[in-house]
């Protein structure tokens, strides 16, 4: 899932196109590459990297028109080769690519067959090989001729030497357009662009960019009428106020966060989410998100006895779902753009089940499907590891589970939310002689019962993702069942205790790990007995909150022992390697 950004205007563009590539580096940060048009020449210059070192390439480069691209590699290596903007063979066109041409093979046997070199390993280079492969008066048509031929997702934007215009086209990846009369731009997000109105590409459209003007035009060559789209000001917290790496500063602003999750729904009409009538509910997201579902799952059993059940997204859409009119089926997503995710959605739209779309970037893709919609308000998350907007999803699910329940019980859980927020606030602790263990270490089990198992979950990923320790997460009674054999002298076992009654058998477990030589970090919420402390290793006591939202409580710690481990490996929480924030291929 790449970045992808492309300007027109009467100055040169090299600002803008670095300024727009750095804030969607959170697609993709694999390589970078720029291509200028200059004269009757396209020049491209790429980098193996992210876009600051791109930017130190340009000295001496820039133009009127470019296009940028920032990669997160589907196919063939992270090298410069491979980095956008690709050429054509004839070097007449340059393609920046987000998508996967599914087709690219068969592309490229039929033109090698007739002749045509291939000189990267990505399928994106079948784009702008078709795009030279006809010589049609008018380049505009070459672009359609080729969208035609490409089958998969794609939004991509090219550049042709011999006229001064950027064609870009969308199907499946999302793409947007800004106009101010003077300047113009493509780009994957709307948060490259200047403050003021934008355009949204459907599917199958594509635009010919001038300078100061855009047309827009059906794959049938016709041309459309496009309405704007709202300005929102979503550029507003973007930036590190003074923290040394985004992922710090998100985990400070939760509670802030959750304030502005209760003020926004306190206000809300829940009055269509109450008329909803359902006897079984579907959860579906990815990564971090999934766990949020898991929350939510336990929260849809527990307070309205009713049937729940998380699925990964990825899973969602080839396995066998069970699901009809009587079916919820909730889609959570931050970024509203992961393939997966939307790909899932799209598969039951044509059964009678009702969807509901919890996301956090309001212009997103999924924000604008589905039957309902509802915001976790948590504000631009740029580290690729989530952490408030998982803290806000779990909430989000709460609240919209107690509204379900009663207008009392909604009442409650806007009550419990900001006494949260509260604890939280005064629970930033200095976490570093935790880390110094664990950054020791090669391999970290995390153990949990019950919801505190989903808690287990979710530090292992935030832990693995962002320092590379291999990390796995197991219910605490499974340990005996195999992972036993994995335990050996020193091993750091995480154990997450917060619930009461399951508190001795999670100990139970714990305990027998000890036994093998594990070592026992345990979190909970209840103050150890003198007895137990020799046991453990460290142990943190959490404050107190309603049970429910104790996952919440506890993912903080989870989240600032991450970023301290991170911090003492000497690595990059904000970009961590082989990922991308918003996965928009599947
Ligand atoms: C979280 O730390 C991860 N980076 C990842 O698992 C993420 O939650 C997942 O890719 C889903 O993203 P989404 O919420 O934007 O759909
Ligand atoms: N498939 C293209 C590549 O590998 C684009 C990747 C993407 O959008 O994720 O370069």
């Amino acid at each position: 899932m790449c970045g992808i950004v492309a300007v027109i205007d009467s100055q040169p563009v090299k600002k803008t196109i670095i300024g727009g590539l750095k804030k969607i580096q959170y697609r993709g940060y694999d390589s970078a590459g720029v291509c200028f048009k200059s004269d009757l020449k396209l020049v491209t210059i790429k980098v193996k990297g992210s876009v600051a070192k791109l930017e130190t390439e340009l000295n001496g480069y820039d133009g009127e028109i470019a296009i940028g691209h920032t990669r997160w590699a589907t196919h063939g290596q992270v090298c410069e080769k491979n980095a956008h903007p690709i050429l054509s063979s004839d070097k007449n066109w340059a393609v920046v690519h987000n998508g996967i041409i599914e087709n690219y093979k068969e592309i490229v046997d039929e033109r090698t067959s007739e002749g045509e070199c291939f000189f990267t390993d990505t399928d994106t280079e079948v784009i702008s090989s078709l795009l030279s492969a006809n010589d049609f008066e008018d380049n505009l048509r070459s672009v359609l001729w080729t969208c035609k031929q490409l089958k998969g997702s794609y939004a991509f934007c090219a550049i042709n030497k011999s006229d001064n215009h950027v064609y870009a086209a969308k199907h499946k990846s999302p793409l947007y357009a800004f106009c101010d009369g003077k300047m113009s731009m493509f780009a994957s997000d709307p948060i490259c662009f200047p403050k003021g109105d934008y355009y949204k590409f459907e599917d199958d459209e594509i635009c010919k960019m001038s300078k100061g003007k855009l047309e827009f035009f059906n794959f049938k060559g016709e041309k459309i009428k496009k309405t704007l789209q709202k300005y929102q000001n979503i550029n507003s917290s973007a930036d590190l106020n003074n923290f040394e790496h985004f992922m710090l500063k998100e985990i400070y602003e939760t509670p802030d966060v959750l304030d502005r999750v209760c003020d926004v729904y306190e206000k809300l009409d829940l009055t269509a989410l109450k008329k909803l009538k359902f006897s079984s509910v579907k959860l579906v997201g990815c990564g971090t998100a999934y766990h949020a579902c898991l929350m939510g799952a336990e929260f849809f059993k527990r307070i309205l006895n009713i049937d729940a059940e998380a699925v990964q997204a990825s899973e969602f859409r080839y396995g066998k779902q069970i699901i009809g009119s009587h079916s919820l089926c909730v889609f959570v997503s931050q970024s509203g753009e992961t393939a997966d995710t939307i790909a899932a959605l799209e598969k039951i739209s044509k059964k009678k089940a009702k969807t509901l779309v919890i996301t956090n970037v309001p212009h997103s893709t999924l924000s604008q499907m589905g039957d309902m919609h509802f915001s976790t308000c948590a504000g631009p998350e740029i580290c690729v590891a989530s952490t408030k907007a998982y803290c806000s999803q779990v909430v989000v699910l709460y609240l919209l589970t107690m509204a379900l329940k009663s207008e009392k019980h909604f009442y409650q859980a806007l009550r419990d939310v900001r006494k949260l927020s509260e604890q939280i606030q005064k629970f930033f602790i200095n976490i570093s002689p935790f880390a110094e263990e664990i950054a020791k270490h090669d391999k970290v089990f995390f153990i949990g019962k019950g919801i505190d198992y989903i808690t287990a979950l979710e530090g292992a990923l935030k832990l693995k993702e962002i320092s590379y320790i291999n990390c796995n997460s197991f219910p605490a009674g499974e340990l005996k069942h195999g992972v036993l054999a994995l335990v050996d002298e020193g091993t750091p076992i995480i154990v997450v205790a917060t619930d009461e009654k399951l508190y001795e058998k999670t100990m139970n477990s714990a305990l027998e790990a000890k036994s093998r030589g594990g070592k026992l970090f345990v979190i909970s919420s209840l103050l150890p007995q003198a007895y137990e402390l020799k046991d453990f290793e460290m142990c943190m006591t959490l404050p107190k909150v309603p049970k429910l939202l104790r996952g919440v409580m506890a993912a903080i710690p989870l989240q600032l022992l991450s970023y301290k481990v991170c911090m003492i490996k000497g690595l990059n929480p904000d970009m961590p390697r082989n990922l991308a924030k918003s996965v928009t291929v599947e």
